[in-house]
């Protein structure tokens, strides 16, 4: 098998399970009564925490590529980092849902008041532009703007980092240790780019 059928036919398929296993798990807990002792508040933060853990997931395909010099690697960033757009539109509708029994006058107020809503609100909104702009036509369409604007992931980790921070009442270690985590990966990002320069930095990262 080649490179790019391994992708096709192994890494993709594996991807699409584990990217559902967590929606699927919910789904489960919610029908059968496994939900946490709170469980709006339970199935909040789980689908929140997902939707992070995988945007840092897509994050991390590019330093892997060059590490392990496979570039077809690249052909899985679009999937994956659709899957963090899919937890994220799961994570809010939740709170839309239950908290808020759909009004979106009381959206409007808590986007308003709550600055980790207000935070919250802006990464989503980033991850859909991202989604809907992912598709090879618009790459296409949109050029060297392309690149430009999916570097507005970088924002939507570090959003999603101080919205973290900031739902939490007591205990901030885990949002402290996903802000460690993104500062690595935003550290090996940058490295090569400071060294390379820009003139030679040609290969277009699209996918
Ligand atoms: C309009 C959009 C959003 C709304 C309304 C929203 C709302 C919430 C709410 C109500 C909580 C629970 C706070 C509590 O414990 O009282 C929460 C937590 C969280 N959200 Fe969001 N969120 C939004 C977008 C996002 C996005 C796009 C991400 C990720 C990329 C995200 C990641 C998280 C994380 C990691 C937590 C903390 C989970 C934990 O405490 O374990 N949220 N969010």
């Amino acid at each position: 098998m080649t490179e790019a059928q391994v992708i096709r036919r192994i890494v993709k398929p594996v991807i699409w399970v584990a990217g559902l296993a967590p929606f699927a798990w919910q789904v489960w807990a919610f029908f059968t009564g496994h939900l946490e002792a709170e469980p709006v508040k339970g199935m909040e933060h789980f689908t929140g925490r997902t939707a992070l853990t995988i945007l840092f997931i897509t994050l991390a395909v590019t330093p892997l590529r060059r590490l392990t010099q496979r570039n077809s690697l690249i052909k899985v960033r679009r999937l994956i980092g659709l899957f963090a757009f899919f937890y994220g539109l799961v994570h809010f509708s939740i709170f839309l849902v239950f908290d808020l029994e759909l009004s979106f006058r009381d959206l409007a107020e808590e986007i308003v008041k709550r600055p980790y809503i207000t935070v919250g609100f802006g990464v989503l909104l980033i991850l859909t532009t991202l989604a809907v702009t992912s598709p090879l036509f618009m790459v296409r369409k949109l050029g060297k703007r392309w690149q430009k604007l999916h570097r507005l992931i970088y924002l939507a980790a570090v959003g999603g980092v101080v919205h973290f921070l900031w739902a939490q009442k007591k205990d901030i270690r885990l949002p402290l240790i996903y802000g460690a985590v993104l500062l690595v990966l935003l550290g090996v990002r940058l490295l090569p780019a400071l060294r390379t320069p820009r003139a030679r930095r040609t290969v277009p990262e699209t996918g």
